[in-house]
């Protein structure tokens, strides 16, 4: 999958790569320190809501079972099991990520920190194994950290409905969400001061050069992320620092790039509460509550459907 998917984006114009590359196990340590970095206000903003409203969330959903999507440490997650532990509905929880040792890690620690639950992994993505979710019982799906932002609109809108698909009335989705701001705190959450998303964005080169045997030369691109207002995303780039010929052994590709050539290797989508209900609302969910922390800038959403 690696393969195709690297040989469609390296050879298309503008050139891009698919973002779950990131994860390896060294790209989900650099995401987790981004969640600690100044400037990134998301992961603390999220953390802000989820410990005024946990409770809240159990309350009106009653889950049986947590199903986290894109779990990665699953750190904030333990606020939402505590409250439906509480509340003691919970039986379950099963973390869902593409990054097998991160997936790993939390498991281990969860079922040690919550000895009276059922831990269920699961290694996939997001993208073709959403039917691989289990079914039974109130299912609540946290879909947490603003990941669905890294989605394109139509992306969205066909997991939307895949997941919807997925669901049955009693079960719901809790969404976390960045929100539209000043583009210039946008723009810093992106390029912090200490190079640790420059690092995070150059480890996709890493992760080719290691698993399809590329020569790419991390130095030699610079990351680029900037706010487009027009679509409300954060674009981000790796450019080509000088013209340049790239071998990608396993595809038995030369890959051109010209002298600060752009290739794309994320977005980050910035919502509105009316741009969500839209979208959701398409996809056949309802709204049920939307909560932000203090200072406005992070939404959580509980969706019923
Ligand atoms: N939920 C955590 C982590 C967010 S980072 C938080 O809020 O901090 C995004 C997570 O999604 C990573 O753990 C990454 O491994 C996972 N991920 C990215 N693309 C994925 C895909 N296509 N399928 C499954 N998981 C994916
Ligand atoms: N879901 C995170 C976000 O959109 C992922 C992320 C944070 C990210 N920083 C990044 C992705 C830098 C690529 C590059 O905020």
């Amino acid at each position: 999958m690696l393969r195709a998917e690297a040989r469609r984006g390296l050879t298309s114009l503008p050139k891009q790569l698919p973002p779950k590359w990131f994860y390896d196990q060294r790209g989900s340590e650099l995401f987790e320190e981004i969640t600690r970095l100044p400037e990134y206000y998301l992961t603390r903003s999220e953390r802000e809501i989820l410990l005024r409203r946990a409770d809240e969330i159990a309350s009106l959903t009653n889950s049986e079972s947590l199903v986290e999507l894109g779990s990665g440490s699953s750190e904030k997650t333990t606020i939402l099991l505590d409250a439906l532990v509480r509340r003691g509905s919970l039986t379950t929880f099963v973390p869902f990520d593409v990054c097998l040792p991160a997936l790993q890690q939390a498991s281990a620690a969860l079922a040690r920190e919550y000895p009276d639950l059922a831990v269920h992994a699961i290694v996939g993505d997001f993208d073709h194994h959403l039917p691989l979710l289990p079914r039974q019982g109130r299912r609540l799906v946290a879909f947490l950290g603003s990941t669905i932002g890294n989605f394109d609109v139509d992306h969205r809108a066909s997991f939307f409905a895949q997941l919807g698909s997925a669901l049955a009335p009693g079960d719901f989705l809790l969404l976390g969400t960045d929100l539209v701001k000043d583009p210039a705190r946008l723009e810093a959450a992106y390029n912090d001061s200490a190079g640790v998303t420059a690092a995070f964005n150059r480890n996709v080169l890493r992760v080719l050069n290691r698993d399809l045997g590329a020569d790419f030369v991390e130095d030699q691109f610079q990351h680029v992320a900037t706010y487009d207002g027009d679509r409300d995303l954060i674009d981000i780039r790796l450019r080509s620092l000088q013209a340049q010929r790239v071998n990608v052994g396993a595809l038995k590709l030369v890959v051109p790039f010209a002298a600060g050539e752009e290739m794309r290797t994320e977005i980050s989508a910035k919502f509105t509460r009316a741009g969500l209900q839209d979208e959701l609302g398409t996809a056949g969910y309802f709204l049920v509550r939307w909560w932000t922390d203090r200072a406005g800038d992070f939404a959580l959403s509980l969706w019923g459907v």
